[in-house]
């Protein structure tokens, strides 16, 4: 098969890049971003690296006419964007995957949208199951746009089913691993982890009793790559994650003793990080039936398991010890 994968520069899309590879599979990637985390892959003959945008009709819709089947994972991401520049997360994640979908509707190509646990809100009811409610905050607390800015993906996904277009939607649940972000950038984990490495205090942000269910990148791949190919999946959407919960607490503990740091663990008031108007969410658990399942996938990798992996591809990165931000650190839980 022949796959595109919008925004596979990222971290999901080069673990799924390397997937579909693994199969025998002819992968397409299509990213605005630098090509750091798929430039092992260069040399495979079946590997294709394209730098330029979602925006850019021309490129877009020739590789999707090449291509069986589209992953749409473009997007911006992390809590820095949705307090910082919410206009560029709402254009992108909106204008982007209306662009990716007409396109795909064009010429008739699947279409898997990757989506996010942030739509179910703060919903205090967990586990939540695909057809849950969304509760979210006031339109004036930036936190949100993001979760709204995938709910109308979803949307748009789903208009374009009624008009005939395959298309299945993941929602991902705080996947981590190898390439995840830049150390002390981006989400919780490598965060935590620069820290760690430096025997720094790690940041808490809150009290760290707010949950999140850590998913591997292999797990969430696993069920993503049968989210394409598999049947049953069209117009459905899952969950993707696993229902072990942690809480932040925990992780931190977690990552100070698996990297034998000699770290504490600090608390920072979430006001001091992300403004007055942050919201956090207390719990987030997927139900994972459906995954089960329709997919016949189970995330079986436990967070130990996943950490060692994590961490011992982070300590093989050079200069993995020195400080990469001088900026306050910031343990972003969104997913
Ligand atoms: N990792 C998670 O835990 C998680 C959780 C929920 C949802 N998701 C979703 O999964 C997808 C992948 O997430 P990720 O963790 O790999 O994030 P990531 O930031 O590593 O990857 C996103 C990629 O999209 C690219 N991109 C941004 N704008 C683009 C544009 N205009 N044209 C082309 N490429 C563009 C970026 O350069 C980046 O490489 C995203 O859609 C994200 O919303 C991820």
């Amino acid at each position: 098969m022949k796959i595109l994968i919008t925004g596979g520069g990222g971290f999901v899309g080069s673990h799924l890049a390397e997937a579909f590879l693994e199969r025998g599979d002819e992968v397409f990637i299509l990213d605005i971003g630098p090509n750091t985390k798929v430039r092992h892959l260069n040399q495979n003959p079946d590997f294709h690296f394209i730098h330029s945008s979602i925006f850019d009709d021309a490129i877009l819709e020739g590789l999707i006419t090449k291509v069986d089947l589209v992953y749409h994972l473009a997007a911006v991401v992390g809590v820095e964007h949705y307090v910082g520049d919410p206009h560029q997360v709402l254009s992108v994640n909106v204008n982007g995957t209306q662009n990716v979908l007409k396109l795909a509707f064009k010429h008739q190509k699947k279409v898997v949208f990757s989506s996010t646990s942030e739509v179910y809100g703060r919903n205090p009811k967990v586990p939540w199951s695909e057809d849950d409610d969304r509760v979210l905050g006031s339109t004036r607390i930036d936190r949100w746009c993001y979760a709204t800015s995938k709910a109308v993906g979803e949307h748009f996904a789903f208009a374009y089913q009624r008009m005939g277009l395959p298309v299945t939607i993941v929602r991902y649940f705080n996947v981590y691993g190898p390439r995840l972000d830049a150390l002390d950038v981006g989400r919780v984990i490598t965060i935590f982890l620069g820290q760690a490495l430096r025997n720094e205090p790690l940041t808490v942000v809150g009290n760290g009793q707010q949950t999140r269910c850590f998913t591997f990148c292999k797990d969430a791949v696993e069920a993503t790559v049968a989210a394409g190919i598999g049947s049953g999946t069209d117009g459905q959407i899952f969950n993707i994650g696993t229902e072990v919960e942690s809480t932040i607490y925990e992780l931190a503990r977690k990552i100070v003793d698996l990297t034998g740091s000699q770290s504490e663990i600090c608390f920072v008031r979430e006001e001091s990080i992300y403004g007055e108007s942050y919201e956090d969410i207390p719990r987030r658990v997927p139900d994972v039936s459906r995954m089960h399942q329709v997919l016949n996938v189970h995330a079986r990798t436990s967070l130990d398991e996943g950490l060692r992996e994590t961490i011992h591809w982070f300590c093989k990165q050079p200069g993995s010890r020195q400080r990469h931000k001088q900026t306050p650190q910031l343990a972003s839980v969104a997913g």
